[in-house]
């Protein structure tokens, strides 16, 4: 049984008499351990399918198994607890609250897991380790580099144990070095722990150090390859 399939998935938007098909029939399998690359010009739908992927919005029709139940059928509240045990979130723009130093940040999707303030502190100290930055624990996010804030990003997402890693543009925001650094960091995770990865990226170079690209045109899946492992 594969992590996630998608079938024939469809997603409109209505404003007014107008409808937008931004996704017309997208056939997608991703299997526990893969590292997926979404890419495709502006517009062409990444986002809408990532956030389908993620759970944070819903197909218009198309069936989507997740870790074997089946979404489309499942309610908000069992939606929002799918994506809270299995999936990690990473964007382009970091989505930090400034108010809140680095650590206080990794732990805040424990506060919504209910989980103790002990094992919250261990498990955020051991996130923020695993991405190098034990050290800028206390430090906010206008103390922070943008590589820095992806990085605190990348360690709020690890700390819930998540098995999947959603990132929207995650080197979007980021100059080569950084960019780099933070796919230094999926590659581990994804090597390393067995997390599987769906990135959406415009950037060649990143895409080519994942393990498949599938490119999206105008909401359709216009091809879908892998990556030899020699040219990662
Ligand atoms: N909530 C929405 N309401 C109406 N149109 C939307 C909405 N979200 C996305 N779209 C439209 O869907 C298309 C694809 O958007 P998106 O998935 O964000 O593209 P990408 O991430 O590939 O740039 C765009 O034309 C966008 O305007
Ligand atoms: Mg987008």
């Amino acid at each position: 049984m594969p992590l996630l399939e998608l079938k024939n998935i469809t997603r409109y938007f209505k404003s007014g008499q107008v409808r937008t098909e931004v996704l017309k029939g997208i056939d997608l399998t991703v299997e526990k351990g893969d590292f997926l690359s979404i890419m495709g010009p502006s517009g062409s739908g990444k986002s809408t399918l990532l956030n389908i992927i993620g759970c944070l919005d819903r197909p218009s029709s198309g069936s989507y198994y997740l870790v074997e139940r089946q979404v489309e059928k499942l309610g908000d509240g069992k939606l929002a607890e799918i994506r809270n045990q299995f999936i990690g979130f990473v964007f382009q723009g970091f989505h930090l609250l400034d108010d809140l130093n680095a650590q206080e940040n990794v732990e805040l999707p424990l506060i919504y897991r209910g989980i103790g303030s002990k094992e919250r502190r261990k498990s955020a100290m051991e996130a923020l380790e695993a991405v190098g930055l034990s050290h800028r624990r206390k430090h906010r996010p206008f103390q922070l580099s943008g590589g820095e804030k992806q990085r605190v990003a990348i360690a709020r997402a690890l700390a819930g144990n998540p098995e999947m890693i959603l990132a929207d543009e995650p080197t979007g925001a980021l100059d080569s070095k950084n960019g780099q650094n933070i796919m230094d960091i999926f590659t581990k995770l994804n090597e390393e722990r067995g997390i599987t990865i769906v990135q959406v990226t415009h950037e060649e170079h990143i895409a080519k150090q994942s393990h498949r690209i599938l490119h999206l045109f105008d909401g359709e899946v216009a091809n879908e390859g892998e990556i030899e492992e020699s040219i990662r």
